[in-house]
Order: structure tokens, then C-alpha cells, then sequence
């Protein structure tokens, strides 16, 4: 499977996605402000990747003008459902549907590692404004310790990601090392938590492409035996997913 295959394997699930993921602590929006060294207020803004507008929302609730940019048709059908009053072209990062020079923001919530960067940097270079920035982030539950962890250690073992590289704690600065070259980013990490239900954590868990591209009988009987485990651990019914934001910012 190529990575642009994977990346679109979001639209079986653009509702389960919407209802489930986490979205973004304000935080790091703040974080953004300050390496991009401008308000996000009254900035353009060109969210690429938008899928069902969690980032999107962000941004335009603090007073950014969006154009959400997504290349999955259900995707889009999702964001329009949900900001019907923000701005929406379908397209990809590695080809831009926006005018040169028109935004003083490019972001890429979760979204980046989708596109080929050899054409997606000259493209973010293209459409910002002088000045401007491209702003990166990346959510990654941190896993290090506890039931996280040996969660974590299930879910490897169910994708059969058992290599040496995939052993141990999570490495939570892998998005840094990932970057693209010859781009001066600025880096913050933001941590932050939520409380969910046992269902919401697993549909979650769900919506992550290694799962969606699996044989959906295997996935279903493996989140099974998970209820059975955190259903054991947590009889309230809730626990608190634990959550780093990696953020890397630009000004090409
Ligand atoms: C993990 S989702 C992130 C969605 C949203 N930004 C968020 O924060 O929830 C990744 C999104 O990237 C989109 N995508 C896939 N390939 C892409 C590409 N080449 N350029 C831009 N977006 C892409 C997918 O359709 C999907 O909506």
C-alpha cells in the first residue's frame, strides 16, 4: 500500500473520526503564535489535510480566516457538516488549490507525513505570504507507562510491529527526526490529557489507518478483547488518555 493510499483511508470513517479523535488543547495554538511570531486572529490561513476540521475548528475559533484544504471526499463532506461556515477546497498538499502568495499561515495538523515533500515544501513555499510560516503538528498518545503502555505493547503485537525499532517505550520525538530538510523549524511540545469513555478510547484506536486498512473481522475481535481488558481496569467506565502535541514550525 503507498502512503497516498493510506492517507486516504480515513474516508471509510469520516464520522467515527469526527466523534472520537481528540482534538487539540488551545495551548498549543499559542505555541504556534509564538514560534510563527504572529496572532493566528485575522491571519489567513490555509489548513491542508483538514479531514473533519478538528484543527480547522481551532484555528478559526480563535479568529484565524481558514480555507481547509482536503483531498478525501468524505473527509470533506464531514468538515462542511460541521463548520458549514468555513471556507473549503478539495486538493492535496503536494499541489495546492490556492493562489501564490495568499496565506500567512500553512498547517498541517496531524497531515504532513501524507504528502511527498519534495513537491509539498515548494508548495507551502508558494502560497505564503512573505513572512509567513508552515506550522506542522503531530498528536501522539504517550504511552510510556502503565496501562498505555502495555496496551501499546498489544497493539504492536496486533500489527505485527514487533521489530527492534518498535520495542520499548514510544518515542515521542520521532516527528522531530522527520522533518524535512533545509527548513529552519522552531520545535514545542505540548502536553495535555482527556477523560473518555472506554468505547470512545477504542473507536479512537479505531480510526488510526493501521487499523482501518486491516480486515475489519480481526480488528473488531481485537477491540473486543481490549473492552475486556480496560473494562476490568476502569469498572467506572472512564479513563484519562494521556497526549503529546508535537509542534514544528517554519518560515521558509
Ligand atoms: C490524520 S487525518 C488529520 C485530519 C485533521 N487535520 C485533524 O487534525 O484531525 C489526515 C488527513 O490528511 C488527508 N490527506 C491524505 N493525503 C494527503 C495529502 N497528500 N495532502 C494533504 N492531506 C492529505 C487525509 O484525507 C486526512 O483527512
Amino acid at each position: 500500500m503507498t502512503t497516498s493510499t493510506q492517507g486516504l483511508a480515513f474516508e471509510q470513517a469520516a464520522a467515527d473520526y469526527a466523534a472520537n479523535r481528540p482534538s487539540y488543547p488551545p495551548a498549543l495554538i499559542d505555541a504556534v503564535e509564538d514560534l510563527a511570531g504572529r496572532p493566528v486572529a485575522g491571519a489567513r490561513v490555509a489548513d491542508v489535510g483538514a479531514g473533519t476540521g478538528l484543527g480547522t475548528a481551532l484555528l478559526h475559533a480563535r479568529g484565524a480566516h481558514v480555507v481547509a484544504v482536503e483531498p478525501g471526499p468524505m473527509m470533506a463532506a464531514q468538515l462542511r457538516r460541521t463548520l458549514p461556515g468555513v471556507s473549503l477546497v478539495r486538493g492535496d498538499g503536494n499541489r495546492l488549490p490556492l493562489a501564490s502568495a495568499s496565506v500567512d499561515l500553512v498547517t498541517y495538523a496531524q497531515a504532513w507525513h501524507w504528502t511527498d515533500p519534495a513537491r509539498s515544501v515548494p508548495e507551502a513555499r508558494r502560497v505564503l505570504r512573505p513572512g509567513g510560516a508552515l506550522a506542522l503538528w503531530w498528536n501522539d498518545q504517550d504511552s510510556t507507562d502503565g496501562w498505555a503502555a502495555a496496551q501499546l505493547a498489544r497493539v504492536r503485537r496486533f500489527l505485527g510491529a514487533e521489530d527492534d525499532a518498535n520495542q520499548g517505550p514510544p518515542d515521542l520525538m520521532v516527528r522531530f527526526r522527520r522533518l524535512p530538510p533545509g527548513l529552519d523549524f522552531g520545535r514545542r511540545q505540548v502536553a495535555w490529557t482527556r477523560r473518555v469513555t472506554v468505547g470512545t478510547h477504542l473507536a479512537n484506536l479505531a480510526s488510526y489507518s493501521d487499523f482501518l486498512v486491516r480486515d475489519a473481522d480481526t480488528v473488531a475481535a481485537f477491540l473486543a478483547a481490549e473492552r475486556d481488558h480496560l473494562s476490568a481496569l476502569f469498572p467506572g467506565g472512564t479513563l484519562e488518555e494521556k497526549y503529546v502535541v508535537s509542534l514544528a514550525v517554519a518560515r521558509p
